[in-house]
């Protein structure tokens, strides 16, 4: 493994210490279906801290969604199994908390924004009504209310014409403005941490730089952990502190991006 140490922030910028907010440590899963087991995470251990942006690389079908669907609790079990490791939030294991517990932390300790806005949303109800819905949910807001507050969501996220636009369907917005809306989403209760995944592969490339833009900018914002799936190099430049590269389940490089453009080659596996 690299040697590069690299130092977290004593305090995050409200002043409190900062703390590890969350951390995989020695994450271990495996599917287990009738043509046998597979284990596809085996000994991940990330973390992220408040206000900065971890990105995790590596090749597809090396475990990056899964580590991040186990860490929302979304994981399909089965035939998916936790076999070994924790996932500490404020230093609690995730793992062993009850469905209330874990329920709790989801939207508004850790939130979720999907490769594909489309199959995310739900296709009969208005965009307003699916964002206002976990105000409704989660914080009792009458709909009027509700609605007022997805409104602002929208203006957040940049989309224009928002007080028009809460009223409509999914399918009517564009790709981009699609996304646009899911991020609205997964913020609206204001998350500690967002686990972006690929969040721009199924869009075009200018598109892709201007929701990347975006991500960072209320990243910033909001002082929040992000740990952001990608396979693009040019935005972990950009918008990453940290990076972990992972192979076959397992993190094969980790270093602060400063330290790895610094070096001219990543290592490969078997270098490690
Ligand atoms: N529900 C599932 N059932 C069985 N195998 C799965 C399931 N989800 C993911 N996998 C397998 O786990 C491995 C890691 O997948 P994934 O985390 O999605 O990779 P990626 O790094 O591309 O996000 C892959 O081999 C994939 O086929
Ligand atoms: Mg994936």
């Amino acid at each position: 493994m690299s040697n590069v140490t690299v130092s977290d922030p004593q305090y995050s910028a409200d002043g409190k210490p900062a703390g590890r907010l969350l951390e995989v440590d020695d994450l271990y899963v495996e599917f287990r279906t009738r043509d046998g087991v597979a284990k596809v995470i085996n000994g991940v251990s990330y973390h992220v801290n408040a206000g900065e942006t971890l990105a995790v690389l590596g090749e597809s079908g090396s475990g990056k969604s899964v580590t991040a669907q186990t860490i929302m609790g979304i994981l399909d079990m089965p035939p998916g199994y936790v076999t070994g490791g924790e996932i500490r939030f404020h230093g609690d294991d995730m793992l062993k908390m009850n469905a209330e517990q874990r329920r709790k932390i989801r939207g508004k300790g850790i939130a979720m924004v999907f490769q594909d806005a489309l199959s995310a949303l739900n296709p009969v109800f208005t965009v307003g009504f699916q964002i206002g819905e976990q105000f409704r949910i989660r914080q009792g807001m009458s709909r009027r209310d509700a609605k007022r507050r997805a409104i602002e969501m929208l203006d957040q996220v940049k989309i224009p014409h928002a007080k028009q636009r809460v009223s409509e369907f999914p399918h009517q917005f564009s790709g981009g403005m699609r996304q646009r809306v899911m991020i609205a989403m997964s913020l609206a209760l204001d998350p500690e941490v967002l686990i972006a995944d690929e969040p721009t592969t199924a869009l075009d490339v200018t598109v892709q730089a201007q929701i990347m833009d975006l991500l960072a900018e209320l990243q910033r914002e909001r002082q929040m952990g992000m740990i952001l799936i990608t396979h693009d190099l040019g935005v972990v430049a950009d918008v990453a502190d940290r990076i972990a590269v992972m192979y076959a389940g397992r993190i094969v490089e980790e270093a602060s991006v400063h330290d790895l453009y610094a070096r001219p080659v990543i290592r490969t596996p078997k270098d490690c």
